[in-house]
């Protein structure tokens, strides 16, 4: 029997950062050997906003291809496996822009109206005159995840309206052609909680919001952010008793070292556990565990030619699902078949 399959995408910000990595990419790594997996660095949607410091959009595209480079090594270090999955870049795979293209025939503009991400993306980046490309990027997003018919989306629950509008796209046009050539699609909610910036416990770690630890950094940049995090605001000396429920490092330590935050609480509360040995601890655990993944992460470094082509294997495997679907699609819909035999 075939494998069900999974597919996902993020967008090539850059630096990937301890909330990726706990809060989606940890999954996509247990899920490879389940399921037929798809993995992409989607550089069509990050030029669906302006972009402007330091990020990449339509304005920016300096550190577009730099940023695709750094997210493919991220995500091998990190334990994607081009043996066992298709890891690649979205754009290598013009078949998705093809299918965009038919979907955006079928998708009524209401749905993309009434979408929540689209009107806080508006409001976030402060867009004041969004594009076409950005009101379609749930549809592109469907036609990403449906050229490989994708059964399981695992995204964190910002995600969860853009699957939901997929599998609505897929139903409509299986009932328009009267074929059931797409899958119901499914999103797989990633369980990890949020991963809290370096901040505030009740703040996510973002990128935007410089309040992360990339996987990139150093071990002794590492322990620089981590003296950085916030720690309870009465505890000022050694010996004040401390509450570790809003201490960011208290939350890393539930991460970081699961078998001792009873300790690490009791000593705490006690006041026999001063912050700046409490960070060392966190700084030394920590990067105990980010150590295969940096290391890992500098042999690829070390050769990008190596990287793009995997990146360019896993395209042409994605590439021979995607024009499968493709020429299915176009026959249903009865477009004319292309006799040069080319995809
Ligand atoms: P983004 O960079 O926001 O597009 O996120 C890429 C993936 O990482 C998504 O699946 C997010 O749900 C996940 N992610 C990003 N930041 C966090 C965080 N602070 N905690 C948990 N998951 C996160
Ligand atoms: N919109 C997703 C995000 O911002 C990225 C993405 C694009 C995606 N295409 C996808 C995720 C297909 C899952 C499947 O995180």
């Amino acid at each position: 029997m075939s494998k069900m399959k999974v597919t996902s995408g993020m967008r090539p910000t850059g630096d990937i950062h301890l909330g990726n990595l706990l809060g989606a990419l940890d999954n996509w790594v247990s899920l490879q050997d389940e399921y037929d997996c798809y993995f992409f660095i989607v550089d069509w949607h990050s030029l669906t906003t302006p972009g402007g410091n330091g990020a990449v959009g339509y304005e920016n595209v300096e550190s577009l291809k730099a940023n695709v480079l750094s997210m493919a090594i991220d995500w091998m270090a990190a334990g994607l496996d081009p043996e066992r999955s298709s890891i690649f870049v979205q754009s290598h795979v013009p078949e998705v822009a093809e299918l965009h293209l038919i979907f955006s025939m079928v998708t009524p503009l209401g749905w993309l109206e009434r979408n929540p991400t689209y009107k806080e993306m508006v409001s976030s980046y402060a867009i004041e005159s969004p594009s076409y490309g950005l009101l379609g990027y749930p549809t592109l997003q469907a036609a990403d995840i449906l050229v490989y018919r994708g059964d399981y989306v695992p995204v964190g629950k910002d995600q969860e309206a853009h699957v939901n509008m997929t599998r609505d796209l897929a139903l409509r046009f299986n009932n328009l052609y009267g074929k059931d050539l797409f899958p119901v699609t499914e999103a797989l909610l990633t369980e990890v909680a949020k991963v809290p910036g370096l901040d505030s416990v009740d703040r996510k770690m973002s990128k935007s919001a410089g309040n992360h630890i990339a996987l990139s950094l150093s071990e002794e940049q590492t322990a620089d952010k981590i003296k950085s995090m916030f720690t309870d605001p009465v505890k000022i000396r050694k010996d004040d008793p401390g509450h570790p429920d809003g201490c960011v490092v208290y939350a890393f330590h539930q991460i970081y070292n699961k078998d001792l935050t009873g300790t690490i609480r009791a000593e705490c509360e006690k006041g026999a556990r001063g912050c700046v040995d409490c960070k060392r601890q966190l700084a030394e655990s920590m990067n105990r565990a980010l150590r295969p993944i940096r290391q890992k992460r500098k042999e690829l470094e070390s050769n990008p030619e190596r990287v793009w082509d995997i990146l360019a294997e896993g395209a042409a495997r994605a590439r021979k699902v995607a024009s499968g679907t493709l020429r299915e699609v176009r026959e249903t819909m009865n477009l004319p078949e292309r006799r040069n035999n080319h995809g």
